[in-house]
C-alpha cells in the first residue's frame, strides 16, 4: 500500500484527501491511500523518518508547520527555498525533499485570471497589489507575484512578520496593519480572517463603489464568500475566492508523487463544494 498524508494543526477541515483520492482512483492508482493527520511539531521528526522508511510515499503539511518542517528535510527546491515554505514532501535518490506548489498554485491561478478580468501579464506589471497576511503562506504568494512584475505592498497586524519577509524579498513595501495604500488594484487576503463566519479585516474599501476595475481575491474558500469577498461584490468590485489555487497546488503535488498531471475538472470542483 503506497500511503501519502497531509499533516496540520487542526486538520479535520481539510479537503485534501477527497482530492488526492478522487484522482487516485481516477488514475488507477489502486494500492494509493491518502489521509490526514492531525501533529504536534514534536512528530515531525518521525513523520520524515516513516517517509525515509517508505512507510509514507509523500506528504503535504500544512498551517503551521510549512516552516518548522524544514529543519528535518535534506534538500529544498528552488521554490520551496525562496519561500521557507514547504507545502509536499517525498522522497528521491534517498533525500527526503521539500517542494513548494502553493506558489505555481497561485501563479497559475491568476494567469487564469488574466482573460477573465481584461487582463495580461503585461498589464500586472503597472499593478498596484496590496497583501493582507504575513502567515504562512504569504511568502508563496508573494513568489508567484514577483514574477509577473507589479508593485507589492504588504500589511500584518504583527509588523515584525512583514519585516521577516522583506528580508526574503526586498522589494515588497510594508505599510501598517489598518491603513491602505493610496493605490491598489489587486486586494489579496492570505490572513486567517474570515474563516470563522462573521469575521471582519477591518480596513475601509468604501471608496472603491462600483469600481470594476478592483480584484479583491481571498485565499479562503471555505466559507466560499468570506466578509472580505462579500463586501467586495456588494460594493461591485471583482471577487474570486481560493478555491482554484487549493486545486492547482494539490494537482501539481500529485505530479511530483505519481507522474501524473490530474485533470480539474467539474467533478474535482464539485468535491469542493459538497
Ligand atoms: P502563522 O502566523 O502561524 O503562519 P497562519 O494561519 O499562516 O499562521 O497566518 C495567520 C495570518 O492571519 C497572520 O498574518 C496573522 O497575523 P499575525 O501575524 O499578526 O498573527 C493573521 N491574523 C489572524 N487573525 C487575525 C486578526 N484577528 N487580526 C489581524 N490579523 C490576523
Amino acid at each position: 500500500m503506497r500511503k501519502y498524508i497531509v499533516i496540520g494543526n487542526p486538520i479535520t477541515h481539510s479537503l485534501s484527501p477527497r482530492i488526492h483520492n478522487h484522482w487516485m482512483k481516477k488514475y488507477h492508482l489502486v494500492n494509493s491511500i491518502y489521509e490526514k493527520r492531525k501533529v504536534e511539531i514534536k512528530n515531525l521528526k518521525q513523520i520524515i523518518k516513516e517517509v525515509r522508511d517508505e512507510e509514507i510515499f509523500g506528504v503535504n503539511v500544512t498551517v503551521p508547520f510549512k516552516k518548522s518542517v524544514i529543519p528535518f528535510l535534506d534538500e529544498l527546491d528552488v521554490c520551496a527555498r525562496e519561500t521557507q515554505s514547504v507545502n509536499t514532501i517525498y522522497k528521491k535518490n534517498n533525500k527526503i525533499i521539500g517542494a513548494n506548489t502553493d506558489s505555481i498554485g497561485f501563479g497559475d491561478t491568476i494567469d487564469d485570471l488574466y482573460p477573465q478580468y481584461g487582463l495580461t501579464a503585461k498589464q500586472l506589471d503597472e499593478k498596484h497589489i496590496f497583501i493582507l497576511g504575513a502567515g504562512g503562506v504569504t511568502s508563496s504568494i508573494i513568489s508567484a507575484l514577483k514574477s509577473k512584475g507589479g508593485k507589492i505592498i504588504i500589511s500584518n497586524r504583527t509588523k515584525s512578520k512583514a519585516e521577516e519577509l522583506k528580508k526574503l524579498f526586498p522589494k515588497i513595501e510594508i505599510l501598517d496593519w489598518g491603513k491602505k495604500p493610496k493605490i491598489c488594484d489587486i486586494i489579496i487576503n492570505t490572513t486567517s480572517i474570515g474563516l470563522i463566519e462573521g469575521e471582519k479585516i477591518n480596513i475601509d474599501f468604501s471608496n472603491y463603489n462600483k469600481d470594476k476595475s478592483k480584484l479583491f481575491y481571498d485565499l479562503i474558500y471555505n466559507p466560499k464568500e468570506t466578509n472580505f469577498l462579500k463586501d467586495a461584490r456588494l460594493r461591485e468590485n471583482k471577487t474570486k475566492n481560493g478555491k482554484m489555487m487549493f486545486l492547482n497546488q494539490a494537482k501539481y503535488a500529485f505530479n511530483i508523487w505519481t507522474n501524473i498531471l490530474p485533470d480539474i475538472d467539474d467533478e474535482v470542483i464539485k468535491l469542493l463544494e459538497k
